[in-house]
């Protein structure tokens, strides 16, 4: 069976990735740094798939450790590229590392994907770069316009579709598929591996069961004055597996020479917006635990409302987000106990 170069596989959505891919007969090589991620995570994957990912700790950046492992591992069939600095607020305090981690360490890859003679990359983008959609472009599809970032982790999300939209340009052998995440939340059903937030967490699920737990004192709502039918902001939230068997799927449609275009984009979501409040209030019903929450003022570079027009997915990938918002709100609270136990 073809073997899969994952990197940033310790991570979130990386290592729900590798589950999916191993539980298909994928071989996989995880390369990580480990800069926002443990090696523990190993673990949890072997723990449920029966046996360990191969894994080197490498950095994208260097070029030499990136073609040593195209050297070790021969059987390299195909790339997810995962591994990126990912904290948006972060990225407008530090632009600079950001810029460099994110385009370098894609262009690394790319160049030693090449000169390894590998030719099929999935790369892991965001809706992010459809900023706030007009309101005629809802829900937004792959053909809504991109629109001038709103940070420099998203800015870094639009120069890294345009490096390889000219990359596979230049070299036609290349296939690349681009998947634009919407909102990924929960954790594996095993409880086995999940979101591990590095310190406060910025995004809002992780906080909502940190709260849950009792880790943090309550939960702050950015902003009930917009115009969403509670005046929160609506998102389409995504349960992390159904993700990651978008990119089973994609992997499986460039490895079997499906695509009809030299890249190929998708969109990855549910299809359906939640506001803020409505998915606390879900996760106080479905798990019975009281969130205390207090309304604040707006967070800065917040979007109003965006979800996915997922039909493209749908019927070219043929793959579908349709696990149910309260057992993913459920999955991602028993990681929680599960962590802190
Ligand atoms: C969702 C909603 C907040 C925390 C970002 C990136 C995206 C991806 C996911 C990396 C917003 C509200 C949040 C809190 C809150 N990043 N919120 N209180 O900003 O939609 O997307 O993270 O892969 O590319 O853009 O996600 O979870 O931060 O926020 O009220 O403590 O929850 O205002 O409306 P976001 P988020």
């Amino acid at each position: 069976m073809a073997r899969i170069l994952v990197t940033g596989g310790t991570g979130y959505i990386g290592s729900h990735t590798t589950v999916e891919l191993m539980q298909q007969g994928y071989d996989v090589v995880i390369i990580d740094n480990l800069s926002n991620s443990t090696s523990a995570v190993l673990d949890g994957i072997a723990a449920i798939v029966g046996t360990r990912p191969a894994f080197e700790q490498v950095d994208c950046n260097d070029p030499q450790a990136v073609a040593d492992v195209f050297t070790k591992y021969t059987d390299i069939q195909g790339v997810i590229h995962f591994a990126a600095s990912k904290a948006v607020n972060e990225s407008v305090e530090q632009p600079l590392k950001y810029y460099r981690n994110n385009l370098m360490s894609l262009i690394t890859v790319l160049e030693q994907m090449k000169a390894h003679n590998v030719h099929n990359i999935v790369f892991s983008s965001s809706c992010t770069v459809y900023g706030q959609p007009a309101e005629e472009h809802l829900p937004v599809d792959e053909t809504a316009p991109i629109q001038v970032a709103l940070s420099p982790y998203g800015n870094t999300k639009q120069i890294n579709e345009e490096i390889i939209r000219d990359e596979a340009h230049a070299n036609t052998q290349l296939h690349a598929t681009i998947l634009r995440y919407f909102n990924p939340i929960g954790a594996h059903p095993s409880a086995m591996i999940g979101e591990l937030p590095n310190g406060v967490p910025q995004n809002l699920l992780p906080f909502v069961t940190q709260t849950a737990i009792g880790l943090r004192k309550e939960l702050k709502v950015f902003g009930d004055d917009y115009n969403t039918p509670d005046g929160s902001c609506i998102r389409d939230y995504i349960y992390v597996v159904d993700l990651a068997k978008a990119h089973v799927k994609a992997v499986e449609r460039m490895l079997n020479r499906q695509a009809t275009e030299q890249v190929e984009v998708f969109n990855l979501g549910t299809g359906r917006g939640l506001s803020v409040l409505e998915i606390l209030k879900t996760f106080m019903q479905v798990t019975g635990v009281n969130v205390p929450y207090q309304i604040v003022g707006r967070r800065e570079g917040d979007i109003e409302q965006v979800w996915a027009k997922p039909d493209k997915a749908n019927n070219v990938l043929g793959w579908k987000a349709d696990t149910p918002i309260e057992d993913v709100l459920l999955s991602a609270w028993r990681w929680e106990q599960k962590i802190r136990s």
